[in-house]
């Protein structure tokens, strides 16, 4: 099961900014927590100004309100983190969305696809364009770029342009992992399998056959937390992970690894 926050004791962050997007809620929030407790200045970014403020209020850390599918925005956001903090050392870029209205090629029209490449996928190309600089002039900066489990596997229920965007995450980030390496930049994409998020729960609560048919094709038999997550994008974002660039860095309780038959 996962450790408790509570009882972690690593400090590995000290001194060091980290660009959180999508910070307001789940997987963002989880993780402004655990570099914060690791000692980083975190810079919470998020359209929802509200739960972005929350959030960093509670790590002592600075919210800069960005629609990361504003050029200018997502510029101001990590020029603001290095005026503040005096350096860009973690970028982890991960504001995403999954709308319902994306589902089969058949039924997915044009606007819905090109709003999910665009929150997903442009995203990542201008935080990372915008972070790069800062790194080059330090010679040191992890980049984590979230993208799914679904850009290793096809998911049985399609979202066609959400698994196309994090192919397109996955693939960029491997790319940019390669070219800027010797320049002391790691980039990784970040593959987590589903999380346990109030969506999740309420299937279950709903439907537990659903939900049953669900867990049977994840060993180790339940959904991650938001922790477990954030514990993989704490590593990433360390020393610890320094020979770990230019991968697809699964966190899938091994779903990817499974080949299932019905219950
Ligand atoms: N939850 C899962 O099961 C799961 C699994 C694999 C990958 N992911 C990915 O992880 C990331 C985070 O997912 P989550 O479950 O924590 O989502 P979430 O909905 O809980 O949080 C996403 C945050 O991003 C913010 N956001 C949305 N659009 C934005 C925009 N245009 N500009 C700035 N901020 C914006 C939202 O306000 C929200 O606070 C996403 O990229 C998602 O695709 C999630």
């Amino acid at each position: 099961m996962p450790v408790e926050p509570t009882e972690i004791i690593c400090r590995r962050l000290v001194g060091r900014t980290a660009v959180i997007t999508g910070a307001g809620s789940g997987i963002g929030l989880a993780t402004a927590r655990r570099l914060a407790s690791e000692g980083a200045h975190v810079v919470c970014a998020d359209i929802d100004e509200t739960a972005g403020k929350a959030a960093a209020e509670e790590v002592a850390g600075l919210f800069v309100k960005v629609d990361v599918t504003d050029k200018d925005d997502v510029d101001a956001l990590f020029r603001t983190a290095f005026d503040t903090y005096g350096s860009v050392d973690i970028a982890f870029n991960n504001a995403g969305i999954s709308p319902p209205e994306d589902d089969s090629i058949l039924t997915t029209g044009l606007d819905a696809w090109r709003r999910v490449q665009d929150v997903n996928l442009t995203s990542v190309y201008l935080c990372c364009k915008a972070a790069l600089p800062y790194m080059q002039r330090q010679g040191r900066g992890s980049i984590i770029n979230t993208a799914s489990f679904v850009a290793i596997m096809g998911a049985a229920t399609s979202q066609i342009s959400y698994t196309a965007s994090k192919g397109g995450v996955l693939a960029m980030s491997r790319e940019l992992g390669v070219q800027f390496a010797r320049e002391g930049i790691r980039v990784n994409a970040l593959c987590p399998g589903p999380v346990n998020t109030p969506l999740l729960q309420e299937l279950f609560a709903k439907d537990p056959e659903r939900a049953a048919r669900r867990l049977v094709h994840i060993p180790l038999g339940r959904f991650a937390e938001p922790t477990e997550i954030a514990a993989a994008v704490a590593f990433l974002a360390s020393d610890d992970s320094s020979f770990i660039n230019a991968t697809d860095f699964l966190v899938d309780g091994g779903i990817s690894g499974a080949y299932v038959t019905p219950l």
